[in-house]
């Protein structure tokens, strides 16, 4: 792993869901033996505690109370190339991957509340140890002064294929017509949210990985790298 004492460096990773920025930045980050901060988990573990605590995902009238906002007693485990995470003690690494979570969490995450309790999470993780950041905002708003910045995506049907191939490989059930719905919904969600919608930045390299494997992605990321940092041998 890259010496934590020296300069930490962020690598901000964003895109829409399903469009392979997730494989991208567990590889890269193993490659440059980074940290990898998936805050996509942690707006995941975020909407499980919020549903124990009986707060609804479809309710957006009045503030979520505080209480079950701030009661959130999580912990994360960054590691090169994963992440563990639990919550009050119970390892959710697992559980959070479920699809109605994954909506759950991008429903939540349009309220302003809910960013700004996450908010210092992120950053903090980058005061540790340089890091792979992937999410909706990284680029934009949790590091906006992230060396380099990737904005990854796909076409939605790609995408939705890639996402029933990842649920029918964890033995869940996938429908591509539902999935496709789901998808294109969760898109529109997270792109036009008034609070950190999922936008490119201005200054970040455009992927679309379509008719890319993870390798190729990963080479064009690696390239970029080399160009533009100078913490690859
Ligand atoms: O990347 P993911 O599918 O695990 O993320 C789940 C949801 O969390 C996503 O639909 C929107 C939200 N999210 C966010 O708003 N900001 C982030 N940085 C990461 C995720």
């Amino acid at each position: 792993m890259r010496d934590c004492t020296q300069e930490h460096i962020v690598i901000a990773i964003d895109g829409p869901a399903g469009a392979g920025k997730s494989t991208a930045a567990r590889i890269l980050a193993k490659k440059l033996g980074f940290l990898l901060l998936d805050t996509g988990a942690l707006y995941r573990v975020m909407a499980m505690h919020l549903m124990r605590n009986g707060v609804d995902p479809e309710q957006s009238q009045g503030p979520i109370p505080a209480e079950a906002l701030h009661g959130i007693n999580f912990s994360i485990e960054p590691d090169v190339a994963s992440m563990r995470l639990f919550l009050n003690g119970e390892e959710v690494t697992h559980l959070i991957r479920d699809e109605q979570i994954g909506i759950a969490a991008s429903k939540f995450s349009t309220r302003p509340e809910v960013r700004k309790a996450l908010l210092e999470t992120q950053r903090s993780a980058a005061e540790k140890c340089s890091l792979v950041a992937e999410g909706r905002d990284m680029g934009t708003v949790v590091f906006p002064h992230a060396k380099i910045k990737f904005f990854v995506t796909a076409d939605v049907e790609e995408r939705s294929h890639r996402r029933c191939l990842e649920l029918l490989g964890r033995g869940q059930e996938a429908n591509f017509h539902q999935v496709l719905e789901d998808m294109r919904a969760r898109d529109l969600r997270d792109r036009t949210r008034r609070e950190a919608p999922l936008v490119q930045a201005e200054d970040a390299i455009f992927i679309n990985t379509t008719n890319l494997n993870p390798e190729q992605v990963l080479e064009l990321m690696v390239s970029r790298v080399k160009e533009l940092g100078c913490f690859l041998e």
